[in-house]
This record gives structure tokens, C-alpha cells and sequence, in this order.
């Protein structure tokens, strides 16, 4: 058996994963967000070591014989995240997480220099590591000074896993530390925000083994003391893992509480212009691109919240074929791909008196795609042609908003059987390849229930009314400053 962790935002979840990568068990945990100030987030490391002890302790409560037969666990995360720890491994301050934008300025300052988009091939967004660290030195100066180690979420987790400090290449390239080409640490970049190597964990590929589980743990959990960690991978990574999107010309389009659209890479293919992420994939020689929308899912909650209404039944009034009514920006947290934007906000352009529940969701859900087709766009730039992709999340239980996106990118999208997709699934895969197992076999994509074609009509309409969209967004950004 193999164990897959993700460590989210919201929660963290295990799965146990047969040979036959069948799911035989689930335990999740919740995990809470502190909020001090506006536009800061935060976790306590501790808690995410209580949530991972909470999620094994049910595990091995449930399922002895098959947490016993164990052979490696792989790890999954929420990237982007800040632990920083002294010269004993203790955290000096609560983690500052990826949807952090207090480090704003530092991240500009950053991204102001050069080298950083050259190595990374990324822009320096509020979210990532670095600047973080800038704004540590700047405001916290006397944890600054003690931080001996920068761990990524799920990196700390794995040090009280194993012992070890290591990272993952995908993870570590949303550090803005590495130099994605070369799949290392840029000692430049480091030195840039006052750090050096010393400060960096050791990294290995996703699918290599980074440890080997404390006995004192394997013992807690009724597990084998040869028990190895894989790499693992950001989320984003080991969710493509788990749908199987590993080479050039596969995607995932994942309606989660942000908007990810991702492409796997034969090789580094950066595009920092239009605010694409090119990250190192986490498995050898691979990497991927993605567009992420900051709202998406979180856009349809929002609505959902404010007209007191299930999402799920808001979204069933909606009736896809219709390509008329107002227009709807989704940047209600600001906007990454492909703007790279954090003061913008969402807007509704267009009401009458017409505009009803149906007409404002539909319009939400069609602004999402038209913020996919600035991502898809974003791709194509760099020659990434995406010819289809499988839907994932929560909002792809929705078949008119697939329906409204396939219709505005063009594309198909290909929605699985029922079944676990997430980056635990993935992170389990990636422990399987740790072991040994032959990663073409391993990393198939799911059996795809149906798949959801473009009308081309309806593109026709959606394409006109993306020109509308995409000059809105220069109108509201100069009207609102
Ligand atoms: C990716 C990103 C998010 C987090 C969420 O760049 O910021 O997808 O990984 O966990």
C-alpha cells in the first residue's frame, strides 16, 4: 500500500492507496487560517503536525493491516508558504501563507530585478516565498537574524516525518530561490533577500525517496520502520500526477476556489509577460505552466453567500446556450494570470432590469471562463497549444459552467468517473514511482465518464463577448485607481 498527504489550506487530507492504486481509506482534518491583519494569512506549523497526527491516528485506527503493509508515503502541499525555523528546527513565527499579500512591495522590488524573472522564469508574485523573507528582514528583523532554515508547508511536515530537510522541485520553484532550468538553487537569487544555500533544504525530484519515516512514528502507526517519504510536489504538481497530466500536450483545468489551468512541458517554457507560471513538474526533466485565477470557485461562494442561495442550485438555473446579458470580471481578490494585478476588483458591467439570479450567475460563470481564455492565451503565447483537458473541482460538478467554458476556450474537457483526484491521489502516485514502479504505467490518466464539446456557434458569441471583457479591464482599472 502507498499513503498520499495533501496539506491544504482548509485541511489536510490522507488517502491509502492499494497496489492497484485503488482508494482503500480517507481521513481528513481540518485546518484553520489566522487572519491579524487585512491581507494577511497564516498557520501555526503545529497545527498542521496535530492534523497530520489526527489523520494517521484514524488511518491506523481503521486500518491496521493496511497501514502495516505501507511501502512509502508521498507528500502534497499548499505552496508558497513561509516556515521559519532556528538552528534547532523550531518554528520562530507563524508560517505566512501562499494568499499572503502583506510582502506587495517587496514582491515588486523583486521582481524589479532582472535576474529573478531570467532564473525563475516567473514573476515574483505577493504570494511567493521570497519576498516574504524581504519583509521578515524588514519588519521582524530579530526573526530574521535566528532563521537558520526555510521550509515550504509541506516540507516541514516531512522534516517531522523523516528528520530531513528537502524539498521538492515543483514546490521549491515557487519559492522564486530556484533557477528552474538548471532545477536548483540560485545562490544570486538567495543572496538577493539576504539568504544563501545553507538556508535552503536539500532538493530531490518528486518521485525520488527524500527519507525514511522516524521509527518512533512508524511505531505510533503500526508501520513498517522501512517506510520511505517520496519528494512529492506542490499541489498543483501532484494533483497533474494524479490525472495523470505528466507529458507536452496533456492539461488540467481545475475549478477550485482559485482557477487553475495547467500544461505539461517537455521543457522550460517561461512567459513572465503575461503572468504565466513556469514551474519545474515533479517528475525528472518535466515541467508544466500554469495560468492561475485567483477567483473562480471562490467567485461562484461569494455570489452563492450574498443572494443567500445554494451554489449548486444557482448554477443549475443557468442555461449555457444563452450568449447575452451582462459581463462579470472575476477579480474580486485581484488577479494573478495575466495581469499580475492586486489592487483590481471584480465588477458587473451591462445590468438592466433584466438581470435576475440566472442572468448574474451566468454572467459569474462565463467570467471565469473568459479569465481561463486570458490563461489559455497566455499559454498559446509560448507555443503550449491546449487541445483538451480533464476538469477537476468542485465547481466541475457543473456541467453548464463546463459547458460555458468549453464553449469560450474551444476546447473539450474530459470529466472523470467519479473518484479521488486530488493531490493526495497524486502524492500517493509519486510514492508508488518512489518505490520503484514504472512511472508510465503509474501516472495514466483517469477513465473519463464524458466529455464536454464545444458548440462552435456558441464560440463564435462567447469569443465576441471575450473582446468586450478583455476591454473592460484597462476601462475599470483606470476608472477605479
Ligand atoms: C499556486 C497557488 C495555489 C496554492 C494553493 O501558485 O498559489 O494553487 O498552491 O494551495
Amino acid at each position: 500500500h502507498f499513503l498520499g498527504l495533501d496539506l491544504g489550506t482548509s485541511s489536510l487530507k490522507a488517502v491509502l492507496v492499494g497496489e492497484d492504486q485503488r482508494v482503500v481509506g480517507h481521513a481528513e482534518a481540518p485546518l484553520a487560517v489566522s487572519r491579524p491583519h487585512p491581507g494577511w494569512s497564516e498557520q501555526e506549523p503545529a497545527a498542521w503536525i496535530a492534523a497530520a497526527e489526527t489523520a494517521l491516528d484514524d488511518l491506523a485506527r481503521l486500518m491496521p493491516a493496511e497501514m502495516a503493509q505501507v511501502r512509502a508515503v508521498g507528500l502534497s502541499g499548499q505552496m508558497h508558504g513561509a516556515t521559519l525555523l532556528d538552528a534547532s528546527d523550531r518554528p520562530l513565527r507563524p508560517a505566512i501563507l501562499w494568499d499572503d499579500v502583506r510582502s506587495h512591495e517587496e514582491a515588486l522590488a523583486l521582481d524589479a530585478i532582472p535576474v529573478f524573472r531570467s532564473l525563475t522564469g516567473t514573476i515574483v508574485f505577493p504570494g511567493f516565498t521570497a519576498p516574504k523573507l524581504v519583509w521578515v528582514a524588514r519588519n521582524e528583523p530579530a526573526v530574521f537574524e535566528n532563521t537558520a532554515r526555510v521550509l515550504l508547508p509541506k516540507d516541514y511536515l516531512r522534516l517531522w516525518l523523516t528528520g530531513e530537510h528537502v524539498s521538492d522541485m515543483s514546490d521549491a520553484s515557487g519559492t522564486a530561490w530556484l533557477d528552474v532550468a538548471m532545477r536548483d538553487w540560485s545562490e544570486e537569487l538567495l543572496a538577493a533577500t539576504g539568504l544563501s544555500r545553507s538556508h535552503m533544504p536539500r532538493l530531490v525530484e518528486g518521485s525520488e525517496v527524500s527519507g525514511t519515516l522516524r521509527p518512533q512514528l512508524a511505531a505510533r502507526w503500526g508501520m513498517s520502520e522501512r517506510t520511505v517519504v517520496a519528494g512529492g510536489g506542490g499541489d498543483n504538481a501532484a494533483s497533474a500526477c494524479g490525472v495523470g497530466v505528466v507529458t507536452a500536450g496533456q492539461a488540467f483545468l481545475s475549478l477550485g476556489t482559485s482557477g487553475v489551468l495547467f500544461a505539461a512541458n517537455d521543457r522550460f517554457r517561461p512567459n513572465p509577460q503575461s503572468a504565466v507560471h513556469a514551474f519545474c513538474h515533479a517528475l525528472p526533466q518535466t515541467w508544466h505552466q500554469m495560468g492561475v485565477i485567483l477567483s473562480a470557485g471562490g467567485a461562484m461562494q461569494w455570489l452563492s453567500r450574498t443572494l443567500e442561495e445554494d451554489a449548486g442550485a444557482l448554477a443549475a438555473a443557468v442555461d449555457a446556450s444563452r450568449t447575452e446579458g451582462p459581463i462579470f470580471l472575476p477579480y474580486l481578490a485581484g488577479e494573478r494570470t495575466p495581469h499580475n494585478d492586486a489592487k483590481i476588483r471584480g465588477s458587473f458591467v451591462g445590468l438592466d432590469y433584466g438581470a435576475d439570479r440566472a442572468a448574474l450567475t451566468a454572467a459569474l460563470m462565463e467570467g471565469v471562463a473568459f479569465a481561463f481564455a486570458d490563461s489559455l492565451d497566455a499559454l498559446a503565447h509560448t507555443g503550449t497549444r491546449v487541445e483538451s483537458a480533464v476538469a477537476v473541482g468542485g465547481g466541475s460538478r457543473s456541467d453548464a459552467w463546463l459547458q460555458i467554458i468549453a464553449d469560450t476556450l474551444g476546447v473539450p474537457l474530459d470529466v472523470p468517473v467519479a473518484g479521488e483526484f486530488g493531490g493526495a491521489f497524486g502524492a500517493a502516485r509519486l510514492a508508488m514511482v518512489a518505490a520503484g514502479a514504472d512511472p508510465a504505467a503509474v501516472l495514466a490518466p483517469p477513465p473519463i465518464h464524458r466529455s464536454i464539446e464545444p458548440v462552435p456557434a456558441r464560440h463564435e458569441a462567447r469569443q465576441a463577448r471575450l473582446r468586450r471583457y478583455r476591454a473592460l479591464y484597462p476601462a475599470i482599472r483606470e476608472a477605479m485607481a
